[in-house]
């Protein structure tokens, strides 16, 4: 199975993505927990330089959040999935479709279309959008803030809507959740979600 998780920052996607991962561990099963931008060596590199370097155009962002998914995908996720192992993912095309599309303004099946041809038409089996009101999610962001979570509440508010659209496109794949529920009570909705659709 391949699952990602999906939503603002300062949804609490990540601790999601670590409780789902533990327990799928505790089950005895091989997981491999990773996480965009990332997972490879180049996208570590490509992670820094969008979050922690100067401007950066909207295409330009757009494909490099895609250069660094093509990698991923070719180097942990396909391999990983071939042998059988679960995949657990911190945010994967959506994102792009959210932020690139929706906040950025380059339109949703634009940037898509962009990253299913980076990706080889891989989709996740199962993705987890953590929806917050976009207000609230920035309250919630650490001291530190990168790049992106420098942009301001039109941007956010943009990326939630996309996010909303694609949830509205894809039923099937994506399954919202409130993530102003505690945290145990959001995994617990996540695992039963998994159970019962696996
Ligand atoms: P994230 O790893 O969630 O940040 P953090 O380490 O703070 O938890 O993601 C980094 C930022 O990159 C986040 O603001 C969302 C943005 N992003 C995009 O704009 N497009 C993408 O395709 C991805 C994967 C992330």
């Amino acid at each position: 199975m391949f699952v990602t998780f999906e939503g603002l920052d300062g949804s609490g996607k990540t601790t999601q993505a670590q409780l789902l991962t533990a327990r799928l561990e505790a089950e005895g099963r091989e997981v491999v927990a990773t996480r965009e931008p990332g997972g490879t060596e180049l996208g570590e590199r490509i992670r820094d330089l969008l979050l922690h370097g100067g401007h950066v155009v909207p295409w330009a962002e757009a494909l490099l959040y895609a250069a660094s998914r093509a990698q991923h995908v070719d180097e942990v996720i396909r391999p990983a999935l071939e042998r059988g192992a679960w995949v657990v993912c911190d945010r994967y095309l959506d994102s792009s479709a959210a932020y690139q599309g929706g906040g950025r303004g380059l339109g949703l099946d634009t940037v898509l279309e962009l990253n299913l041809a980076a990706v080889g038409g891989l989709l996740p089996d199962r993705t987890f959008l953590l929806l917050l009101d976009p207000a609230e999610a920035r309250t919630r962001l650490p001291g530190e803030h990168d790049r992106l979570e420098r942009e301001d509440d039109r941007f956010r508010a943009r990326a939630d809507a996309a996010y909303r659209e694609l949830a509205a496109r894809f039923p099937e794949r994506i399954v919202c959740l409130d993530a102003s529920l505690p945290a145990e009570r959001l995994a617990e909705e996540v695992y039963g979600t998994l159970r019962v659709r696996s």
